[in-house]
């Protein structure tokens, strides 16, 4: 009997360290604002996932290689940020924060392409999304030969 128990929980233990090193939780990095910033996004398909505004904030070292090629060092980080939209006397505007995602360049997280994906709420807090089926599915799909960045330079800065 106490074998069995101790069996159990023994199981226990390991699936909860297994989901913990599928989803481990990291905070958002500290002082993302200040990092470069993509134009502003729109995104007014309602059945988009991207539905309302978004900003890009790549760090220095994910920057140098969305600028200029090249493999994403361990440790590169993507920053976006969403608002909602909303309509002021027919005018599509920036509502409230509601969602922030990253992406940071791990090389431990190999089922989801060697990046870490975590979401959040607006008040920075994880989300505890699914990494594999809520962020890598579509990111493994657009972004093959990209190293799973969907977003590029070209359209980060104003369009001219
Ligand atoms: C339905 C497809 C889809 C899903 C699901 C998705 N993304 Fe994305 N993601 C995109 C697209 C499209 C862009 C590019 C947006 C742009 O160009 O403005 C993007 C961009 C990003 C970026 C900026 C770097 C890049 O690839 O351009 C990060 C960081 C990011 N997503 C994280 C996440 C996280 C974390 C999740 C899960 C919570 C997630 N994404 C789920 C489609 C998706």
């Amino acid at each position: 009997m106490k074998k069995i128990v101790s069996g159990i929980l023994g199981l226990v233990v390991l699936s909860l360290a297994s989901g913990l090193l599928a989803a481990p939780v990291v905070s958002l990095p500290k002082g993302y604002e200040s990092w470069e910033k993509s134009r502003q996004k729109i995104v007014d398909d309602k059945k988009s996932l991207f539905y309302g505004v978004h900003y890009i904030y790549p760090d220095k070292k994910a920057m140098k290689v969305y600028k200029g090629g090249g493999s994403y060092p361990e440790g590169s980080r993507f920053v976006v940020v969403f608002y909602s939209l909303k309509n002021e006397g027919g005018k599509q505007v920036e509502g409230k924060k509601n969602m922030v995602v990253l992406m940071q360049r791990d090389k431990k997280q190999q089922e989801t392409g060697g990046w870490l994906f975590a979401g959040y709420g607006a008040d920075g807090k994880p989300s505890g999304i699914d990494p594999v089926k809520n962020c890598f599915e579509c990111h493994q799909k657009d972004a093959p030969e990209r190293q799973f960045v969907i977003s590029k330079i070209e359209d980060f800065a104003e369009k001219k």
